[in-house]
């Protein structure tokens, strides 16, 4: 399946779950490739890997796709300062259907295409819940991450009806979250009433992941974060690999 990991909000936690997700699966003997969409290049050089012309050089210039394989077997296809130029190429010509072309013959491939997008609406979002099977939202419950998520499902709508894409809401992944702060309860509420709990009547808000030192010293050190998670922390992230084992 492709996965796409998408929020307008900055710092929700695409980057981490994109890794998290793809480092998980693939030591769980999955084929998987990730994407690295975002010009910032965090996904790559977490995995640190060297950062250069990815989706560039393969969108951009129209060559083989420099997909990296580390000894973990996961497979990535790095990105750098470049990929905001495929950006503007991408919206210059209107082309959001780009990605889903590029990826088309590669889907029999692997078993997970995971694509970390950029805090952004960008064209290159876009193309990238075009070419998606399956859209994952992580949000901060906090204001304007909430209001990235409802531009975010209604783009999805628009997708499905106008361009007759069979692209799905995977999950809303509440993500740094804090049960003593009264603004993050109450945004999980307003979550939860618009778009219903996971486990019932197909709810699309996933059980939250809250704010934890681990992650935030495992980003710092460059170390991967299932070295660091422990306890419930650990049970929460393992959650979140199995609703996507499931799809949802
Ligand atoms: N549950 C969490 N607890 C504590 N820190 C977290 C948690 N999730 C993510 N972080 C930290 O928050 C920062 C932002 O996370 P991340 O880079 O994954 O977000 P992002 O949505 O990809 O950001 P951007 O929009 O800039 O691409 C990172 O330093 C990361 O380690
Ligand atoms: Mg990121």
């Amino acid at each position: 399946m492709i996965l796409t990991i998408a929020n307008r909000k900055g710092g929700t936690g695409k980057t981490t779950m994109a890794v998290a997700l793809a480092t998980r699966l693939a030591a769980d003997g999955e084929r998987v490739l990730l994407v690295d969409l975002d010009s910032q290049a965090n996904a790559t050089e977490a995995l640190a890997v060297q950062l250069q012309p990815g989706i560039f050089m393969w969108l951009g210039a129209e060559q083989k796709p420099p997909i990296v394989t580390l000894e973990s077997g996961l497979n990535i296809l790095p990105g750098d300062a470049t990929t905001e130029r495929v950006n503007l190429i991408l919206s210059s010509e209107g082309d959001k259907a780009a990605i889903h072309r590029a990826l088309k013959g590669m889907k029999r491939a692997y078993h997970y295409i995971i694509i970390d997008c950029p805090p952004s609406m960008s064209m290159l979002t876009r193309a990238a819940i075009y070419a998606a099977d399956y859209v994952l939202v992580p949000t901060i419950p906090e204001y304007l991450s909430v209001a990235g998520v409802r531009q975010l499902v209604i783009l999805l709508a628009q997708i499905r009806e106008r361009d007759d894409r069979p692209v799905r809401l995977l999950g809303i992944q509440i993500n740094k979250y804090d049960r003593r702060t009264k603004e993050h309860k109450a945004n999980l509420v307003d979550l939860v009433r618009a778009y219903g709990a996971w486990g019932r009547n197909g709810g699309r808000v996933w059980p939250p992941l809250r704010q934890s030192i681990a992650i935030a010293v495992a980003s710092a050190e460059g170390r991967p974060i299932w070295e660091l998670l422990k306890g419930d922390v650990l049970e929460e992230w393992q959650g979140l690999v199995e609703r996507v084992k499931r799809h949802g």
